[in-house]
């Protein structure tokens, strides 16, 4: 069997693509300022004394604050910033948001365009590598991925083992995690051979690990990968197949899985990509942090907005209902929200809902519509006219529309943060890439401010 070879067939990931110098994005840059001009001068107030910093990127560093003090031996200044609202952690040339216009470019290539013209596989290449690849290279690549589907019986064991009713996030994030027993020159993460091999081992395994998630909790038997398939293919046929020879793929929904794996495939420093840098900033194998950032996915606030859509959707119930809903939310204060609706990022029409309506249709052609859909219609048409969304900048998110289909193609609701995890790993690893590669970056590790007890004495306990 090819899967359990150590050699690694090839080395796609560019090293010079990594060197990190001017981000094309900068605005400094764009208005041509001089590097002296690119400065910051800062007055303490407490001490009367001004600093200098230089201007980078539009950022300033926030080591250069430190030498900002009162007294010789203070630490010097920290900025506080939980949640990381105004903080950029590393220098990135992946993924590219303007939230005020709703932009959002792979490698700078517009999202549009790659949802319709690209596949899956190619933006995996074009995230980890920075380029698009040639035939041959895309050629070579799906085929290591096409033969790194299977997984070692163990694993199929392991994943036996959980409830009948397991959470499949939760077992897809434990089965990644023991992946990394069974991979030990995963560990090499400084070896970028090993670094290519387990890239390719991930992307190919993770619709083998969702597909037998998805069987265990319907009580079918697993369903072994068929290298004759597309990569989407493939993994339809590991989720539907029964008991026929060969699982025929409609080709509509294979396309429409395909892009929603490309719309979802990266979105820069976001929760479970932050918490994948951070993770493998420790050099964590692959298997380990890719757990970690499924495990952030996991949280209703990343990765389970759609499942809410449809529940309010359900709740909505008519068209009819819909002006009456809406206002309910606008008397809410905040109390209620409109599910699908508004993003920290987008202030305008998130790209990917754009596409994802469109897809739609073509999945209801196949599937018979979803009855949702017309109430999803009708409240974004009702909202996109009402000042309480226009004036706060709400739109349709990427979630608005993505339920719909999933619903629709036969998915269970716990199941759409998993097909969000499959295309998301091609970001995740691409960024991992970026990481290792970055002179800048070192082990994570953030400062506090520390509001405690000063130093006191133990009392003991007869004492207290
Ligand atoms: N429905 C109604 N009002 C909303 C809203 C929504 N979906 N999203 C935000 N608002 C309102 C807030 O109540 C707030 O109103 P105020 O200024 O009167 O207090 C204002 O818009 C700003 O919202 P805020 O919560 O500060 O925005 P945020 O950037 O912190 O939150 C989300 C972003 C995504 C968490 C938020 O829009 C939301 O909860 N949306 C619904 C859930 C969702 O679809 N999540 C998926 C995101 S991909």
């Amino acid at each position: 069997m090819p899967f359990l070879r150590s050699r690694t067939p090839f080395l796609p990931w560019n090293p010079t693509l990594a060197g990190l110098e001017f981000p094309f994005h900068s605005s400094a840059a764009r208005k041509g300022k001089t590097m002296s001009e690119n400065t910051l001068t800062i007055r303490d107030n407490r001490t009367g004394k001004e600093y200098v910093v230089p201007v980078e990127n539009d950022t300033i560093k926030a080591m250069d604050l430190r030498k900002i003090k009162v007294n010789p031996e203070d630490f010097g200044l920290m900025t506080y910033d939980p949640a990381f609202l105004n903080t950029a952690s590393c220098k990135s040339k992946i993924t590219f948001i303007d939230g005020d216009k709703g932009i959002l470019e792979y490698r700078g290539y517009p999202i549009e365009q790659l949802a319709e013209k690209s596949s899956f596989l190619e933006v995996a290449w074009l995230l980890w590598n920075g380029e698009l690849p040639t035939k041959g290279e895309l050629d070579e690549f799906t085929r290591h991925v096409t033969h790194h589907t299977y997984l070692h019986e163990n694993i199929k064991k392991l994943m036996e083992g959980f409830r009948h009713d397991a959470h499949p996030m939760g077992m897809l994030q434990s089965t990644v995690g023991a992946l990394s027993t069974f991979y030990p020159s995963a560990k090499q993460v400084n070896d970028p051979r090993q670094r290519a091999h387990h890239t390719i081992r991930l992307i190919a395994k993770m619709p083998t690990i969702a597909a037998f998630a998805y069987r265990h909790s319907i009580g079918f038997p697993y369903v072994y990968p068929d290298n004759e398939l597309s990569y989407v293919g493939n993994f339809l046929s590991m989720l539907r197949k029964m008991s026929e020879p060969k699982y025929k793929v409609n080709p509509v929904l294979e396309r429409a899985l395909d892009v929603l794996f490309i719309l979802h495939a990266d979105h820069e420093q976001n929760c479970s990509t932050n918490a994948m840098r951070a993770i493998s900033s420790a050099q964590t194998d692959p298997y380990s942090s890719l757990s970690g950032a499924i495990s952030a996915l996991y949280g209703p606030l990343h990765g389970g907005a759609n499942e809410a859509v449809l529940t309010m959707l359900r709740e909505i119930g008519t068209i009819n209902n819909v002006p009456a809903f809406v206002k309910e939310v606008k008397e809410g204060q905040g109390e209620k929200k409109l599910m699908g609706f508004g993003h920290r990022v987008y202030k305008n029409y998130d790209p990917r809902a754009k596409v994802i309506k469109g897809l739609a249709d073509q999945v209801f052609e196949v599937t018979g519509k979803n009855p949702l859909l017309t109430i999803a219609v009708e409240l974004e048409r009702i909202a996109l006219q009402d000042d309480y969304f226009v004036k706060r900048k709400l739109y349709p998110n990427v979630d608005f529309y993505s339920g719909l289909i999933y619903e629709a193609m036969g998915f269970p609701p716990d199941y759409f943060t998993v097909l969000f995890a499959i295309g998301r790993t091609a970001g995740w690893l691409a960024q991992w890439h970026e990481m290792v590669n970055d002179p800048d970056q070192k082990i994570a590790r953030p400062r506090q401010v520390f509001l405690g007890p000063a130093r006191r004495d133990y009392v003991p306990v007869e004492k207290r």
